[in-house]
């Protein structure tokens, strides 16, 4: 049974603005699986598919589309010719399928995303993995960041990370007058696929560490590199320079902003903000915040790079050390126009969709007949689900 939900007009989302939503049932599955394009303006829209478990299938279907706007804003602050859509699977319980019941369910997914024919470049998120591309590779091209072994662009989290550094060094010198990481004290919370790159990273760019992990085995890694390690109750609040959330997402909150101990925050955890609101508690405080949406963009800027457009190591370092000219200039909008860095982005991932929806040459490059979209105008797409990988 497939519904397609032109436009999310029941939904309870102000100003329903994507493009498509998709709900199909897995014929081998029985599951559905949600499809939310938020916007084609700039060109296939890439994201993750989530498989997850979700209390009814309308927060899926909401979560999808949160999480497609969000895409449409990294990948256009990225400067990719992409739009943004997100896959959500909405699992009936919280057990991951495994074995046949998992790759019946991936080829479900890989029909579906076949079915729109290359308007939607899927890529791992929670739930799914750059095995599992592989598995739904089987079903369609349309797919990224399978291991390399399988012809794909694998792990995206070095990219991430890289990302992450480049990042870092434009928050240091508009918080400190200078790019300098070395003899910095950051608080890396996370010591996962990203952040244990980030750490090392920051380590050998001569940068002092507090780090923490909620799983006790990843102390090795602070031994390792000579770091301080804190309790992960203690990270948020403690005294460092630059905060580098690196694991879940919604820890900025109206409760914990009061707490913080930093000049700035950066790191690629996404949806770090509970709500766009809490940017301002953060801007009252002279906290610093560069939003996740630019610094956690090294991965799909790579993964894309590499199965989509065929491009250097060399062209696709530039375009990772990019983020931190994004960041400048999303610190400059905010600081002249009085704003937060979080409106700033927003406004210019805003501004480069209008002009990729106006330009001649892009509508014509579109796979598809571009359904009527409308301008992201919506409030900010939060998520209090947490995102772990992300194409
Ligand atoms: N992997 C990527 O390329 C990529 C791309 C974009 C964004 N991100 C985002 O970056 C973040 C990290 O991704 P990842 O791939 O490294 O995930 P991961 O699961 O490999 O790592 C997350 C780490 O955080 C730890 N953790 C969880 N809760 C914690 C807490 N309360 N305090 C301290 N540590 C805690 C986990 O134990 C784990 O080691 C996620 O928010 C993800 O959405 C990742």
């Amino acid at each position: 049974m497939t519904v397609a939900l032109e436009q999310a007009l029941s939904l309870n989302i102000p100003n329903p603005s994507h493009e498509l939503v998709q709900v199909v049932r897995g014929s081998r599955s029985g599951l559905a699986i949600n499809v939310a394009i938020h916007s084609t303006a700039l060109g296939p829209a890439a994201g993750g598919c989530r498989i997850a478990h979700y209390a009814d299938p309308a927060a899926a279907i909401a979560d999808a589309l949160r999480l497609a706007a969000a895409m449409t804003e990294k990948n256009a602050l990225a400067g990719l010719e992409h739009g943004g859509a997100k896959a959500v699977v909405a699992l009936p319980t919280a057990a991951r399928p495994a074995g046949e019941e998992r790759t019946a369910l991936l080829h479900d997914l890989g029909d579906a995303i076949e079915s729109l024919g290359g308007r939607y470049i899927a890529g791992p998120d929670v739930g799914s993995s750059p095995v599992d591309m592989s598995v739904i590779g089987s079903r369609t091209t349309h797919v990224c960041c399978r291991p390399v072994e399988d012809g794909g662009s694998g792990d995206s989290s070095l990219h991430t990370a890289r990302g992450t550094l480049a990042a870092l060094g434009a928050v240091a010198d508009e918080a400190f007058g200078s790019p300098e990481l070395a003899g910095r004290t950051f608080g890396v919370i996370g010591l996962g696929a990203v952040g244990a790159h980030v750490a090392r990273l920051l380590d050998r760019a001569g940068a002092r560490l507090v780090v923490t992990d909620v799983k006790a085995a990843r102390r090795s890694l602070a031994e390792e590199l000579g770091a301080t390690w804190v309790d992960p109750d203690d990270a948020l609040t403690a005294e460092v320079d630059i905060l580098v959330p690196a694991a879940l997402g919604g820890l900025l909150t109206a409760g914990t902003v009061p707490l913080l101990r930093c000049a700035a925050i950066a790191g690629p955890a996404n949806n770090q903000l509970d709500e766009t609101a809490t940017a301002r508690l953060l801007a009252a405080r002279g906290i610093l915040w560069a939003p996740d949406v630019v610094v956690s963009s090294g991965g799909v800027i790579h993964a894309t790079g590499v199965e989509l457009r065929q491009e250097s190591e060399e062209r696709l370092t530039e375009r990772i050390q990019g983020i931190a000219a994004t960041l400048r200039q999303v610190f400059h909008t905010a600081r002249t126009h009085r704003t937060t860095p979080a409106i700033a982005a927003r406004q210019l991932a805003e501004q480069r969709v209008r002009h990729g929806r106006s330009s001649p040459t892009r509508s014509a490059a579109l796979p598809l007949t571009s359904r009527a979209a409308g301008p992201m105008e919506s409030e900010p797409p939060t998520s209090h689900a947490t995102t772990k990988r992300g194409c």
